[in-house]
């Protein structure tokens, strides 16, 4: 299935369910000196949870642009080395504003991961983890999807508590994972939590989906407040579940960067080989042309300070990697406007912004 398929299923199943769909919201979050850059769906909506802002829907679908550079959740020095790493994606996410909670939030969740009409991955591939003193989330996990006990493992706070940054809302979750090497016919293996976890390190079990259940506000002294209603923020990444439908094991494989690789290739006489040392580069240069072109899009302009010094970093790494492969002519512009290509339908920002975008890379 394609990524654009994925994204337009996912909003179409929600609606369906209630949801109002709503745009992504800027890489740069509105009156928010608390973060760098939009890193999760929910960030639009932060005022809501705390219900210092009403708005005319309880429910919402979302896809949302997050860069995760500089601040709590920094991915930089990651990307190009890992599989998963990017420094810009896409988050498809569900919220419910007081409206539904865990039982809703799971059966939503299960049906579009394992239902033939919408992502159709077959049950025995899935496994997930609650937080470890949820146990209504784990009986739930039995009763509405039919998950075995021993499928659902439970983790603690590093893995299975979310917030979105030092303070503001956040709250136990629980996170969908895919088996990457489940086969047809094949019964999933009986695995204890502790070799569960060593797999899922390894890359064996790719998380591709995470439920928080929000029931708190957290302030600068690290005490927690209940918020007013309990609520629910949901997070899937689109690049990680495209790589799965894909038969692919690496994201950078999938449809969301594969016209990236080939165009590095192209222009550096040599095509993307996955087993060369120097794939790096092109990752980077794949993964950092998306960053580049859509915080352009979105106002951020190279500078010395915040997020113009962050998207500064990000350009010379790039450069840097371009340089490795040997072009000493410019590499990114070319780049981005294969970005602006690939997703400018889904985000007409960048083609509005397409020139500006090109003059500066
Ligand atoms: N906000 C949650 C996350 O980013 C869903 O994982």
């Amino acid at each position: 299935m394609r990524s654009a398929d994925i994204r337009r299923k996912f909003v179409a199943y929600f609606v369906e369910r209630g949801h109002r769909e709503v745009p992504s919201s800027s890489l740069v979050p509105a009156d928010d000196p608390t973060l760098l850059f939009t890193n999760s769906g929910m960030v639009q909506f932060k005022r809501t949870f705390l219900g210092q802002e009403r708005r005319d829907y309880v429910r919402a679908v979302t896809v949302q642009k997050c860069v995760r550079a500089g601040g709590k959740h920094n991915d930089l020095e990651q990307v190009g080395l890992t599989r998963r790493h990017h420094t810009f994606f896409e988050m498809l996410g569900n919220f419910s504003f007081g409206d539904y909670f865990k039982r809703d939030a799971i059966a939503f969740a299960w049906e579009f991961v394992t239902g033939p009409a919408w992502l159709g991955i077959p049950p025995e591939r899935l496994r997930v983890t609650v937080h470890h003193t949820d146990d209504e989330a784990r009986r739930l996990w039995r009763e509405v999807a039919g998950l075995p006990d021993d499928r659902i493992y439970g983790l603690g706070d590093k893995d299975n508590f979310w917030q979105m940054g030092d303070t503001g809302p956040c709250g136990p979750c629980s996170e969908i994972y895919v088996d990457l090497e489940w086969r047809p016919g094949m019964a999933p293996p009986a695995l204890a939590q502790d070799e569960f976890e060593r797999l899922a390190e390894e890359g064996r079990f790719l998380e591709i989906w995470n439920l928080v259940f929000m029931q708190f506000d957290r302030s600068a002294d690290g005490t927690l407040a209940p918020l007013p209603k309990p609520s629910v923020d949901t997070g899937a990444g689109l690049e990680r579940i495209a790589a799965v439908l894909q038969g692919e094991d690496d994201n950078f494989h999938a449809d969301t960067f594969r016209p990236l690789l080939d165009r590095v290739g192209t222009l550096v006489g040599r095509p993307y080989d996955r087993a060369a040392p120097e794939r790096v580069s092109y990752r980077v240069l794949a993964d950092h042309a998306r960053a580049v072109a859509f915080l352009l899009a979105d106002g951020v302009y190279p500078s010395n300070e915040g997020r113009g010094y962050v998207l500064r970093r990000i350009l010379r790494r790039a450069v840097r990697h371009a340089w490795l492969l040997g072009r000493r002519e410019p590499t990114l512009a070319p780049l981005t406007e294969v970005v602006v290509a690939e997703m400018g339908d889904a985000y007409p920002e960048l083609r509005a912004r397409a020139g500006f975008i090109r003059d500066v890379t």
